[in-house]
Parts: structure tokens; sequence; C-alpha cells
């Protein structure tokens, strides 16, 4: 399973270094290659991610990996309508402003949040307005919301693999410290799906936006027949990257890290490392 590739990867010397892969690892916002994930790359996704730590090795996950264009076509459009569900509403803008950045100075002073660099030239004298609580008005005239909308549709239609995961309610179990801990675990597979597929040359992208609206998260479950003990909490699209592939029109990168000082402490909170 996978076995192969991996060896083959090793041998070669192939395989990216470990911390290049972590560096370089990336949100992939832009569309992928036009070419279908192998099933050897498939299987060796799954193989890595199995070898991720769990309490009590309890592997409290379970993957699906969608690659049927007609259900990743009804994904993408719940995705893309999800994303126009909660920018009309407002939800979005309230949730997630103090997120966005708009130039590189605000990135450099807080080094953190998203920076939206790229849009449509007409947009850009507008773009505070824009993505602010009180721009509804602005962005309903830019149709700002169909923009996104249909940007996150055609991208998760595109993407030749969907990777969702789910985890067993034995373990995810809200208000429970299990639950904490199978979201943890949960968060050292992607971790390693992730490093996994830079190193394969694939790029990786959340789609939570069906996640914030219930019955959308519910339908998309339902389509993939999650069996009702399981729950399913993340679904991510994957592809080969291709860096000749134009950016989405509006998007945003997020490259800048705090530094270490600001980040960590030595035997006590507040003195230096
Ligand atoms: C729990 C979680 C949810 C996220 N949801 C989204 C999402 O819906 N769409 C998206 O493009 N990125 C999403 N991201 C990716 C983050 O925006 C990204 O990791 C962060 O900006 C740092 O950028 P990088 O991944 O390129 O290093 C999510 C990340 C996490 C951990």
């Amino acid at each position: 399973m996978g076995e192969k590739t991996y060896l083959r990867c090793v041998k070669g010397g192939v395989i990216m270094e470990l911390f290049e892969a972590i560096v370089n690892r990336k949100t992939a916002n832009s569309a992928f290659a036009d070419k279908k994930v192998s099933q050897e790359h498939i299987d060796l996704l799954v193989k890595l991610a199995s070898h991720s730590p769990s309490h009590f090795n309890s592997q409290p996950w379970r993957f699906i990996a969608v690659t049927d264009e007609e259900i990743i076509g009804k994904i993408a459009k719940i995705a893309g309508d999800s994303m126009v569900q909660l920018m009309d509403d407002g939800r979005f803008w309230k949730q997630y402003r103090k997120y966005f950045r708009f130039s590189e100075k605000e990135m450099e002073k807080t080094k953190d949040g998203i920076h939206i660099d790229h849009l449509p030239a007409v947009l850009k004298p507008f773009v505070r307005t824009i993505f602010s609580e009180k721009g509804g008005k602005v962005m309903a005239k830019f149709k700002v919301p169909r923009i996104l909308g249909n940007d996150e549709e055609k991208l998760v239609a595109s993407s030749p693999l969907l990777f969702i995961i789910s985890l067993t309610k034995d373990e995810y179990k809200k208000d429970e410290l299990s639950g904490f801990y199978s979201v943890i675990s949960m968060g050292a597979v992607i971790q390693t799906l992730w490093l996994a597929a830079t190193a394969l040359g694939m790029g990786m992208q959340f789609i939570s936006t069906p996640g914030e609206i219930p019955e959308n998260w519910k339908a998309i479950s339902n389509m993939l027949s999650v069996p009702d003990d399981f729950e399913m909490c993340a679904i991510f699209r994957m592809g080969y990257v291709d860096p000749s592939i134009k950016r989405p029109t509006i998007d945003w990168k997020s490259s800048q890290r705090k530094g270490i000082k600001e980040l960590a402490y030595r035997d006590k909170w507040g003195t230096e490392l």
C-alpha cells in the first residue's frame, strides 16, 4: 500500500527534507493541475496519516477519499452556496473581520491573520469598506459574495480529490476529555497528511464554510454515507500543485509568523527564551 512509492522516494533521494516540507507547507488557494491523483499516492497518504499519534492509540479517525466527479461537483455547489449564505447574512464579516489585513505593513505589525492582497483593480480603492462589518451594501454592489462563492465552487469542483476526516463518537464526545484529545489527534493527522502531500508535490485546502451551516454539513455527511456513530469533522480539497495557474479573483496570503520571542518563554511565562 503505497510502499513502493515510499521506498522509491527514499532510495532515490526524492523525498523532500522534513524541515523543507514543514516550511514549504502552505494552504493551496489556487486550482490544481488538471491531473488525477494516483491511487498509489492516495494509499500512501492514508498509510502515512495512519502513523499519527492518538490518545491510547485509539485511532479515532476514518477517511474518505472522494474522487467521483459527480459527488465532488455536488459538494462544490454546497461549498459555494455556503460561502454566499455566510456573507449575505453578515456572519462571515462579523466572525472573521479581525483576521483581515490589507497591507504588508499591517501584516508586519501583527504577524498574524491573512493579507487580502489580490483582487480586481476596480475593488482595490474600496477594499477596507468591502471587508468590513458595515460593507454589506458596497459588497453587494460589487457582487463580492457571488465572486467568492463562484470561486469556491469552481475550486472545489475542479479538485481531483476531496479528503474527508470523520471521528468516532465513542471518542469525540463534547465536554469530555476524550473529545478534546480526539480533536488533537485529528490535528496530528492533518499535519501528517499535509506534510506528506507537500513532499509529493500536492496541495491541500480546508473547505470549512459548509461546517458553519449545520444543514449543509449534514447534507454532505449524508451524501457520503458517514454513519451515525461518526462525526464528519474536516473536508480538504487536494491535488497536484501547478505554480503557473492563476490565483482566484479575490485571494489572500498568510506567510508571516510571529517571532520566537513572542511565541515562547523560558521556565515561566514572560521570561525570554
Ligand atoms: C481549523 C482550520 C480551518 C481552516 N479553514 C480554512 C478555510 O475554510 N479555507 C481556507 O482557505 N483555509 C482555511 N484554513 C487555513 C488557514 O487559513 C491557514 O492555515 C493559515 O492562514 C496559515 O496559512 P498556511 O496554511 O498557508 O501556512 C484553516 C485552517 C485551520 C487550522
